[in-house]
């Protein structure tokens, strides 16, 4: 399935993109958001793209698009601008998480397909088939439980490791599969939306192990540490979310650097999708968008 971006029309209205400015789309993808911002910006303008995952450069046809695109980690943005001799940027965009192309590209992101377990955008990141080796029965249970919410985290942490000292977990259903058989029957039966609808059970526990190996909580503190190194004074930057773990360190970053006057909240409340595009694309459903405006002063 091809990749519709998400709160497209509400980022590019916040970002504003103006004829001849320098944007950064530090999540290329499947560069939707990228093309918007690039009709904006015109032949004057100039875009940068960057996505952890090379793949995603083979895999679309961007010759279309004027920009330069590299594979890399958006936490690292100061240094990639300084390598390549960049001035800092008119604006940010940064779409957290994973494209409908990685869901079905063949590295395990998807709990119902029988692919390799690595879960990782980088070949550089340790992949989850690994890292459930290597943690202790505790630790794993509290990764799954600290970034997911699962309630059944210690049932299923236990389960892994059971299986493990039978055999080494080697793709994404196998691992779906233990989950499964550790929860129990009724697994979220007539604890969502008054039990009109379920989830499967090993939604939460995936989520967890995919931002524990990609550390993409990391990778969102350091960028938002960075801000004023990527942006120029009047920069603006958008960020869409689909975890409140993520949302949250977004809204209080945003808060604290409002608070000493560095930079200007450009989303009172966060911006989430309208019912059509909800129907649309249910992805939409949990995405957030916060935007800022960096203060007119150099650092
Ligand atoms: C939701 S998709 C972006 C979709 C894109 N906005 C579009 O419209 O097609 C998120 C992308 O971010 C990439 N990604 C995840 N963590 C990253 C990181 N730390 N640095 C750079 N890219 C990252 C993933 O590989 C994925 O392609």
């Amino acid at each position: 399935m091809s990749h519709i971006p998400v709160l497209l029309n509400e980022a590019i209205q916040v970002l504003d993109p103006k004829p001849g400015e320098f944007f950064i789309d530090g999540t290329f993808g499947s560069g939707g958001h990228s093309r918007a911002i690039q009709e904006k910006i015109g032949a004057t303008g100039k875009l940068l793209a960057i996505d952890w995952d090379e793949t995603n450069f083979k895999r679309f046809a961007i010759g279309d698009l004027r920009f330069a695109s590299y594979a890399g980690n958006y936490a690292d943005l100061p240094e990639i601008l300084k390598k390549r001799g960049l001035p800092k940027a008119d604006g940010l965009i940064i779409d957290l998480g994973f494209s409908s192309e990685q869901l079905s590209g063949g590295r395990g992101f998807s709990f119902g397909k029988d692919e390799p377990l690595l879960m990782t955008y980088s070949r550089d990141m340790k992949p989850v088939k690994e890292i459930l080796k290597e943690v202790s029965e505790e630790e794993l249970a509290k990764i799954i439980k600290d970034l997911s919410d699962e309630r059944f985290a210690n049932r299923i942490a236990k389960e892994i490791k059971e299986y493990l000292k039978r055999k080494p977990i080697e793709t994404s259903k196998e691992l779906a599969e233990i989950i499964k058989s550790a929860v129990p029957k009724n697994y979220e039966r007539g604890h969502r939306h008054g039990g009109a609808s379920r989830i499967h059970p090993a939604t939460r526990t995936f989520m967890a192990l995919r931002i524990y190996a990609n550390q993409e909580l990391e990778n969102l503190e350091k960028l938002l540490k960075n801000l004023e190194l990527i942006l120029k004074p009047g920069g603006r930057a958008a960020i869409i979310s689909f975890h409140s773990l993520e949302d949250r360190l977004v809204k209080n970053h945003f808060r604290q650097m409002a608070k000493v006057g560095k930079l200007k909240i450009l989303t009172k409340k966060p911006v989430t999708a309208a019912k059509e595009e909800i129907a649309v694309n249910p992805r939409s459903r949990s995405a957030k968008l916060r935007a800022v405006a960096m203060m007119n002063y150099e650092v």
